[in-house]
C-alpha cells in the first residue's frame, strides 16, 4: 500500500483544513495517510513514506511559520530521493507578491532534499472553497499517479 505523510502548520485553522482535504483525497485513492502538525513531525519521518506533503501558512511579508523553522532547516539535509512531493497551503492574496511564499519555499526545500515534484504547488486564498477542493483533489490524484510511476 502506498503511504503518505501530510505535515501542516496553522494558526487559525485554514492550513489544517487544506491538509484535511488532501488527506481525505489521498485516502479515497487507497493511500495510507498520516497527518501531523509541524511541531509534532520530524523531516526524517518522510523517509518512511512514498508521498511527502507540506501545508504551511505564510506570515509577515512572506515569512515561514515561526514554529516550523527547525523543520525547514532539517528538511534540506534529508535524503528524499525516490519520494514524490507536493506542497499546498493557504495565504491571503491581500499580501500581493508575498502570497503563499512559504508554500513555494517548502517546495524548494523538498526538491533540495532530492524529492521529485508530483504536482504544481496549490495556493489557496484564506479558507478553502469548492473550487479549491477540486484543485486539491486533482493535486492528490497527480501525486498518486507520479508515485505509482516511480515504483514501477
Ligand atoms: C500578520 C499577518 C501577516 C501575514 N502575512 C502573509 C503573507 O505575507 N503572505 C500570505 O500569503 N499570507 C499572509 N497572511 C495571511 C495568512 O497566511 C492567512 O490568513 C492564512 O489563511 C492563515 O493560515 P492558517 O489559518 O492556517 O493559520 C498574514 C496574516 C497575518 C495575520
Amino acid at each position: 500500500m502506498m503511504k503518505a505523510l501530510v505535515v501542516y502548520a496553522t494558526i487559525t485553522g485554514n492550513n489544517e483544513d487544506v491538509a484535511d482535504i488532501i488527506t481525505d483525497a489521498l485516502e479515497n485513492l487507497d493511500v495510507e495517510v498520516e497527518e501531523t502538525e509541524m511541531t509534532m513531525a520530524d523531516p526524517a519521518d518522510f523517509e518512511d513514506v512514498d508521498i511527502c506533503v507540506i501545508c504551511p501558512y505564510t506570515y509577515d511579508e512572506g515569512a515561514l511559520p515561526e514554529e516550523g523553522l527547525d523543520f525547514y532547516d532539517d528538511l534540506q539535509d534529508e535524503q528524499l530521493d525516490g519520494k514524490v512531493y507536493g506542497v499546498a497551503g493557504s495565504g491571503d492574496t491581500f499580501y500581493g507578491d508575498n502570497f503563499c511564499v512559504a508554500v513555494d519555499k517548502f517546495g524548494e526545500a523538498l526538491a533540495t532534499a532530492g524529492a521529485s515534484k508530483g504536482s504544481e504547488n496549490v495556493h489557496v486564498n484564506l479558507a478553502p472553497d469548492e473550487d479549491d477542493i477540486k484543485k486539491l483533489d486533482a493535486f492528490a490524484k497527480q501525486l498518486v499517479e507520479k508515485a505509482g510511476q516511480a515504483n514501477e
